[in-house]
């Protein structure tokens, strides 16, 4: 290790100066960069020359680091075939390569003793430490059962497991053989995982017994086993044990460590084009079914890579805790890939930010010598509201850099974050990214040494990110001070390659608004020093608790009710989840029991979605407001339950306007019953 450091540092010294525009030799007849291209002079640069070579010349940038990031089975002929309009999108052509070698045999060669992942279980002090040999050896052992068992290259996995070394070997697994994962965040019901099974026609699946959260069980071998009943392509369930209660073995079941152990520790890995799918991550979109997006290798790698050093300055021997779950994308890139891919030390976060007390995060620093901590501002808005000494009692020392993804923070829990989590001294990122993205596309990291953070602000782009701000009538917007669209006008490698099954929803949810540019379907502003602040989502998407879900998907759920001919969802705002659905509900004629239907709708959405997706607010209205042409017009909804005004902005649009007069008083007199139930 030193002396590659010398190395490079020789390099460097004798390297041509830095400066914007193609650098380095190039090859004669390729544009490919010449090897070590990264190693020894671009990743000198100062991030602005490096942010202006990276879109200036996106060959030469992401060529470089692929090439010298990355272990390589055969090396890529080209950098990238990328075309946004058609969504057809290719980076590092020819190459072949294992996600799960760059992630741990590459380690073990020069560390196999430094720990990979520390398990942060339920209960605090009974944390696991999983060193990169015995992560590489867990995952092949994993990968020798799914062989065993007839699964092969290209085949569906889905993994519906809390954190755990077992969910990350699950997943490296599949990378080592070629399979691709489908990891089902575990609160959602048995219906959506096996709608999830089924659009992506998985071959088996791999669970544990139990869960276990804040004390409490989570029986999730129940639920898979309502899963499957109605999806006939799953051959085999994996069954792990979390907990030592007993499970009820069916036909499909096989019990995981007990098949592991009389499988050998070692798995050739496949070779595999950089192009061929990684792993599908299931998330919600404007309209009701949830889209499978689809990664791929190579590019989504080198990606999170980058980004997990860059963007939290993650160094050697760092701790790198991000709580979030493997069951989101942030858990993907964040508390797998990225870090393992740098050789990292990654937390995995089992329990929640409150148990056994609302100081359980800084703790959990304290007791881990965390030096990044990445969360959710939903957690902190949770949180701040305690007292500071949940905090200020922890040793928190070990902190170097903070984050926050998932939604918008609000300037109340940044410097909460900042100056009491924080005191003052560490960095904090307020990092904008999405499940199509892969990877953090805005940040305010990196930056030039010193340059300042504003509060509550995504701020920059990452390397090879072009923002670009397109106004109603698709017209780019330039200058600053200006909001509109947020699009991305120049692929990037983690980005998204498809939706699995269906590219035309693809282009159609994403190239199409505003041809030549990835659409994000979030809103932003532009501030007069050219930095970006997101202001949130433009589509029907709502964002609870950081989780984002469809107001389509709840309301396919409502409608199923027999009682209900149509609803229309809207997202509230909730001062600890950021929002909260809003059903509006119109009820058929005659229906007496309103109290019992409203309770038949949670638990429907409950057993449909997940029990984060059940409105908190239902209003029972005689009649939605609708456009001439037939459409719900949700802004009027929004309009009403928001404003305290009542004011419901322009009705000239609708059909019959006197709809709206019928909603309001109807809302006036679900806010005062609400105010008297709270006397
Ligand atoms: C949507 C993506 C990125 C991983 C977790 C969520 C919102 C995300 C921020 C932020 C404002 C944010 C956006 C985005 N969002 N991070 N820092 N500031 N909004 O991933 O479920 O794919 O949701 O979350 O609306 O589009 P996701």
């Amino acid at each position: 290790m030193a002396a590659q450091r010398l190395f490079r540092t020789l390099l460097s010294r004798s390297g041509t100066g830095p400066g914007p525009g193609p650098a380095g030799p190039r090859r004669a007849s390729s544009s490919l960069p010449a090897p070590g291209t990264w190693s020894s002079r671009l990743s000198r640069l100062p991030h602005r020359d490096l942010y202006r070579l990276s879109v200036t010349d996106p060959d030469q940038f992401w060529g470089s680091a692929a090439a010298d990031r990355l272990r390589w089975v055969e090396p890529f002929h080209r950098v990238r075939d990328c075309e946004l309009r058609s969504g057809r999108i290719s980076w590092f052509l020819g190459g072949k390569l294992n996600v799960s070698v760059n992630c741990l045999d590459v380690h073990v060669e020069t560390h196999p003793d430094r720990v990979a992942l520390i398990w942060e279980r339920d209960e605090p002090g009974t944390e696991v430490k999983v060193t990169y040999r015995e992560l590489l050896e867990t995952t092949c052992r994993l990968a020798n059962v799914l062989k065993s068992h007839g699964v092969q290259k290209g085949d569906r996995v889905a993994v519906y497991m809390p954190v755990s070394p077992l969910a990350v070997a699950a997943m490296l697994a599949c990378a080592r053989i070629g399979a691709v994962h489908t990891v089902v965040f575990a609160g959602f019901s048995s219906e959506a995982l096996a709608g999830r099974i089924q659009d992506a026609q998985c071959k088996a699946v791999v669970t544990c017994n139990q869960g276990v959260r804040g004390g409490r069980l989570i029986d999730l071998k129940a639920t898979v086993d309502a899963a499957v009943k109605s999806c006939p392509s799953v051959q085999h369930v994996f069954v792990s044990q979390r907990t030592e209660n007993p499970t009820v073995m069916g036909q499909l079941d096989v019990p995981l460590e007990e098949v592991m152990s009389s499988q050998p520790p070692v798995c050739p890995p496949e070779p595999l084009d950089s192009e061929d799918l990684l792993f599908l991550l299931y998330t919600s979109g404007s309209t009701g079914k949830p889209k499978g997006i689809v990664h791929t290798q190579a590019g989504y790698l080198l990606y999170t890579s980058l980004t997990h050093q860059y963007v939290f300055d993650h160094r050697d021997g760092d701790v790198f805790g991000c709580v979030a779950d493997v069951g989101w994308i942030t858990g993907h890139s964040y508390v797998v890939y990225g870090p393992l891919c740098n050789g990292a030390t990654t937390v995995l976060f089992e329990s929640t930010p409150v148990y056994p007390d609302p100081g359980r995060y800084w703790e959990t620093v304290q007791r881990l010598r965390i030096s990044q901590f990445y969360g959710a501002p939903t957690a902190l808005r949770l949180l701040l509201k305690y007292d500071d000494s949940w905090v200020k009692k922890y040793d928190r020392s070990s902190l170097r850099t903070l984050g926050s993804v998932g939604e918008p923070i609000n300037h109340e829990a940044w410097h909460w974050f900042h100056s009491v989590v924080g005191d003052g001294r560490c960095p904090l990122v307020d990092t904008w990214w999405q499940t199509e993205t892969g990877g953090v596309c805005i940040a305010p990291r990196p930056a030039e040494e010193g340059a300042p953070i504003l509060p509550a602000m995504a701020m920059r782009p990452f390397f090879g990110i072009q923002p670009e701000l397109l106004g109603e009538k698709g017209e780019r917007l330039s200058g600053d001070d200006v909001s509109g669209a947020l699009c991305i006008g120049q692929a990037w490698p983690g980005m998204a390659r498809s939706i699995y099954g269906d590219h035309d929803r693809f282009v159609e949810a994403y190239f199409t608004a505003f041809p030549g540019y990835y659409c994000t379907g979030d809103g932003a502003h532009r501030s007069n020093h050219g930095f970006y602040q997101i202001t949130g989502r433009i589509d029907d998407v709502i964002n609870i608790s950081g989780h984002r879900l469809g107001t389509a998907e709840i309301e396919d759920a409502l409608d199923e009710h027999p009682a209900v001919p149509e609803s229309a969802v809207i997202g509230f705002p909730h001062d600890i989840k950021g929002e909260v659905p809003f059903a509006f509900v119109v009820l058929k004629d005659g229906v007496s029991e309103r109290g019992a239907v409203l309770q038949q709708l949670r638990e429907l959405v409950s057993t449909k979605i997940a029990k984060y997706a059940v409105p908190e607010h239902f209003l029972v209205v005689r009649r939605l407001p609708k456009t001439r042409s037939g459409k719900i017009m949700r802004r009027i909804l929004r309009k009403v339950a928001t404003e305290t005004t009542g004011d419901p902005g322009d009705v000239s649009t609708l059909d019959d306007p006197s709809v709206v007069k019928e909603i309001i008083d109807a809302h006036r007199r679900y806010t005062e019953q609400r105010a008297e139930k709270k006397k």
